[in-house]
Parts: structure tokens; sequence; C-alpha cells
């Protein structure tokens, strides 16, 4: 028997229990530290009433014979791809319900989609990067090229033509640097994949956090987006589905990589290795997709946005070069005099008790940066730059 040997070239812990390890760690030894955490993603506000009383009707459903489902479409349920193929139809991307699939969460299918992919694909990466996209990849013992995100680019590379690339990882509005690409820089990228024969996976995670009608929320308001890409989106942030799972995945029809449908390819990978999302999550989706829902994310993200603008003003008061909190929850800032993000990441924990993430974490271009998040409430942001403003002014 022989191991699957790229696992250990890893490093040795995932990022986010890393920080989650030396977090409890400081507390088990300082009781007393009332900790705020700005670090993983993970958000704060309950389900709006409409998602939370489907799951109560499905959930009824369930106990009863009459309404009972057991095995549902490995694709997801038509009520739930409907919505979702509205939901795009509502900022003017018509897709088919074909090429909408339901899934457990973005992070499971972007592992996942690699299945489709040769371990002798050229895969490309941007640096700092949510490290799924990086550690995914090493398991399968695939090449990967990094490209540059820094303060020079604003932390939105852009393609080289003469860099070939069988498979490339983009993600806007960006975790973890929160710097949205515009359309135009969309444009560049969706050419360059076409040239290329690549496949861009886009993750779209964050796209609610747009508000700008100039920025796009979908790779697929792109000309050209249908031959080359896959979008990966999430109800995790807009709905508040973080501890719920559900996401869903588009595959257009037209997207065909040696003579094979990719959306074809895909539905046979989920068929054999899914058996769905479970009923009540589906129809608790569903309900975010409704009027009533969509008005409830909005009053969340809101608040989330508001914690954004008060992260980025307090960075600006401080005289702290940062980017993202605007169109997106993700503030990337340099570590103050010079620190490294480690070093930062104590000095934060220790003297404040707060709680951010390492920009080094997510390649080496994070090092010298910290990502801080709004998914807090009101009261524990505020609280947190007061924090900030006392260590750092
Ligand atoms: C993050 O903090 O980067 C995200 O919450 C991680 C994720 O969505 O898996």
């Amino acid at each position: 028997m022989k191991l699957n040997e790229h696992y250990l070239s890893l490093e040795e812990s995932y990022l986010f229990s890393e920080i989650a390890h030396r977090v409890s760690r400081y507390t088990a030894e300082h009781p007393e530290a009332q900790v705020i955490r700005m670090g993983i993603g993970d958000v704060t506000l309950p389900l709006c009433d409409a998602a939370v009383q489907a799951l109560h009707e499905a959930a009824d459903e369930q106990g009863k014979k009459e309404t009972f489902h057991g095995y549902g479409p490995e694709q997801g349920y038509d009520f739930l791809r409907e919505a979702v193929k509205n939901y795009y139809a509502s900022y003017g991307v018509t897709l088919d319900a074909a090429d909408i699939f339901i899934g457990d969460g973005a992070k499971s299918d972007v592992g996942n989609i690699l299945d489709l992919f040769d371990a002798d694909n050229t895969v490309l990466i941007p640096d700092p990067v949510y490290p799924v996209y990086r550690d995914t990849n090493l398991m399968a013992g695939r090449r990967i090229v990094y490209m540059d995100a820094n303060r020079e680019n604003g932390f939105l590379p852009m393609p080289d033509p003469t860099q070939k690339a069988d498979i490339i990882y983009l993600c806007s509005p960006n975790n973890p640097t929160g710097a949205v690409y515009s359309r135009d820089q969309l444009t560049e990228w969706v050419r360059y994949a076409n040239a290329q024969d690549a496949v861009l996976l886009f993750d779209a995670a964050y796209e609610a956090f747009v508000q700008d009608p100039e920025l796009p929320r979908s790779i697929f308001e792109i000309e050209g987006a249908r031959t080359c890409a896959i979008e990966f989106c999430s109800l995790s942030k807009t709905a508040g589905f973080t501890g719920m799972r559900c996401g869903y995945t588009v595959i257009p029809g037209d997207l065909k990589r040696g003579g094979a449908s990719l959306r074809a390819l895909w539905l046979r990978r989920q068929t054999t290795k899914f058996n769905g999302a479970s009923y009540p999550v589906q129809r608790a989706a569903a309900a975010v997709f409704t009027p009533e829902g969509m008005e409830g994310c909005r009053k969340n993200l809101e608040v989330y946005r508001q914690n954004a603008l008060l992260i980025s003003r307090t960075l600006t008061d401080l005289g702290i070069w940062h980017v993202g909190g605007v169109n997106s929850p993700y503030i990337w800032m340099q570590c103050p005099n010079g620190m490294r993000s480690w070093e930062f990441f104590d000095l934060l924990l220790e003297k404040a008790h707060l709680v951010g993430t390492p920009g080094s974490g997510f390649g080496k271009n994070g090092e010298g940066f910290f990502r801080l998040t709004a998914f807090g409430s009101p009261e524990a942001t505020q609280e947190a730059m007061e924090r900030l403003k006392k260590l750092l002014a």
C-alpha cells in the first residue's frame, strides 16, 4: 500500500485550524481575555425568517409518510435550481437550469472539480490565495504557477499572455484581499483563458457584497465566459449558511474541452460520488431567493457592510495602507511598523485580544499583511476598532 505522497508535502495543518488552535491555547492560558474573532470569515447573524420557516416546514414534511423525501437528485432539486437561475436573471445573467448544480458549499465543489482534470495540467493561482485552491492541487501533485498579487497591482494580477496555463483560479470579490476585478479586467482574463484553451475556475462566494453596478458579480456577465468558465457560489456569506451548507456550481453547456462537455462530466462525477444536499437545507436555500428571503439577507449584509466601512475608516485614520472593505467583507491591511504577519497576529492577540488572519498564511506575497473580517456584530467590531486605535495610535 502506498500513500498519496503529495499529502506529505502540505503544511502540517490547514491555515484556519492552525489559528483556531493558537487561539484556544491562548484562551486556555488567559480565561479572563475577552477575545474578539475577526479571523475566519464565519458569519454571526442568524438565518432570515423565510429560511427558518422553510426549514421547519421541510422538517414537518420529513415526519409524514405522504410528504417524506428520500434520496434527492444529485444535482439538486428543480425548485432550487430554478430559484438560482432566477437569481442570476435578476442581474442580467441568463442560465439554463441544467447548468446549475446544487452542492454543500463552494469549498467542496472547488476541491472536487479537480476530479475532471489531468494531474499533468499547469495551474495558475494568484498569491496570496484562499488556501483551498493551492492545497487541493498540491494534493494531486499538479504543477502550480503563482502570479504575484501585490500593492503595485492592487492585489489584482492580470494575465501574462506568454504564460501557459490549463487551469486558472480567480476569486472576485477576492478572498483574502477584498479587491474586486472590473469588467474590463475580467474580459481580459476570459480572452486569455479562451486563447489558452484553459478552464477558468471563478469563485463568486462574495458576490452579494458587490454594490457598485459597474462591477461584475458573476463571470457569466463577461462575453466569452461560457466557453471557458466554471463558477462556484455559496449561500454561506450571502445568507448565513456556513452552518447549513449549501452552494451552487455553474457549468455552461457550451464549455467543452477535448470534445467533451464539462457539464456532462461533472454530472457523471456528482451522480457517482455525491447524494445531493439535504432536502430541508435545499428548501431553506430556495426560501432565501424569495422576496422576503432576499430582504432578510439584505438587512444582514448591510450590517456586515457597515462593519467593513468602520474597519476601513479606522485604518485610514491610523494611516495604515489597506484594500477591500468596499464591495467586500474582507479588509487586507499592511502590518504596522514593518511587522511580519505572525508577529502582528501575536501582538494583536496578546495586547488587544483580537484575532485576525496572518497574510503569510495565504502565500508569500501575504507576508507583512493581515486580513480582518467584517462578519462580527456591530458592537464587537466597534470594540475591536477601539482596541486597535489604543494599540496603534
Ligand atoms: C475564510 O475565512 O477565508 C473563509 O471563511 C473560508 C471559507 O469560506 O471556507
